[in-house]
């Protein structure tokens, strides 16, 4: 059952990876709630600030660390301090291609370190705030990648596995609450995610792909209403559904067709 529904977003408002794609997306959306924002990530947030300001919003502050570490996390824990947080986008992550065994083991346990730990930590910080006033709404960029094991995406899809449940179980264990969480499942989305993960010269990298803006309107109107979960897009659906019920072996071969590098080896 959904929790509360409300039109918009006031107070005070941490959005992380909004330098670009959907956290971008994301901040420029709750600039148009008129909110104070606080951004993060791991470099130049010029963009994100400009975008949030342009859109109305109270007044933005930036702050670059790493959330792959906890001193990065600790960091946007000091910056919130006493100010309590109406919404939390815990946005940041990233990918990695190539075949597991392929990968550099310092650049696959990033992904974990901030896709996994570093979420799960500042959740932990934000979430015990809100639980204490009895309010406040999560938003977290999942994946439909989290319902199919990712050959060649390996350990980006499981991170993502983990990100799905821990939300949908989150919100479970908050159901008696006021407080919200909600998950955010895109598909393929246009942004900086495939170049950086390496996956241009992949099925995945070269498919059609959705408007950030749109996935990051999708998840936003989610959380307002205070849905569970979301799924941006049809075929998305369609996909996390089959990745949910085909055999897993199944799930696999097709991801493979999908994430394996086309040229130049795994
Ligand atoms: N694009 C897709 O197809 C897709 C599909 C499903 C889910 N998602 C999820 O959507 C979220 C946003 O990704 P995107 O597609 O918008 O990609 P993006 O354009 O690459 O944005 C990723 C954001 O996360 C931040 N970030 C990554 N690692 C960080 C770290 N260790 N510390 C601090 N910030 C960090 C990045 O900041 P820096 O630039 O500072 O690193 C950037 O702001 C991710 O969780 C991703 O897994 C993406």
């Amino acid at each position: 059952m959904s929790k509360r529904s409300i039109d918009a977003l006031e107070g005070f408002v941490v959005i992380t990876g909004a330098s670009s794609g959907i956290g971008l997306e994301l901040a420029r959306r709750a600039g148009e709630d008129g909110v104070s924002l606080l951004l993060v990530a791991d470099r130049d947030l010029s963009e994100g600030e400009a975008a949030a300001k342009a859109a109305g919003a109270k007044e933005v502050e930036t702050l670059v660390c790493n959330l792959a570490t906890d001193a990065g996390v600790e960091q946007v824990v000091a910056a919130i301090g006493s100010r309590p947080v109406s919404a939390l986008f815990a946005n940041a992550g990233q990918g990695l291609g190539h075949a597991f065994l392929e990968q550099d083991w310092e650049e696959a346990r990033k992904v974990i370190d901030t896709n996994v730990v570093g979420t799960a930590h500042l959740i932990h910080a934000v979430g015990r705030q809100m639980r204490a006033r009895d309010e406040g709404r999560i938003l977290v960029t999942g994946s439909i990648a989290g319902h199919m094991p990712g050959s060649f995406q390996l350990v980006y899809n499981s991170t993502k596995a983990f990100i799905n449940n821990f939300c949908i179980g989150l919100a479970n264990e908050l159901k008696e609450t006021n407080v919200v969480v909600t998950c955010l499942e895109p598909g393929p989305t246009d942004t900086e995610f495939f170049e950086r993960a390496g996956l241009m010269d992949t099925n995945a990298g070269q498919s059609d792909k959705a408007d950030p803006v749109k996935v990051a309107h999708d998840g936003y109107k989610a959380m307002l209403a205070g849905d569970d979960d979301i799924v941006s897009g049809f075929m998305n659906k369609v996909q996390a559904v089959f990745g949910d019920i085909l055999p897993n072996d199944m799930v696999a071969q097709m991801h493979r067709k999908f994430a394996k590098p086309k040229h130049g080896g795994s």
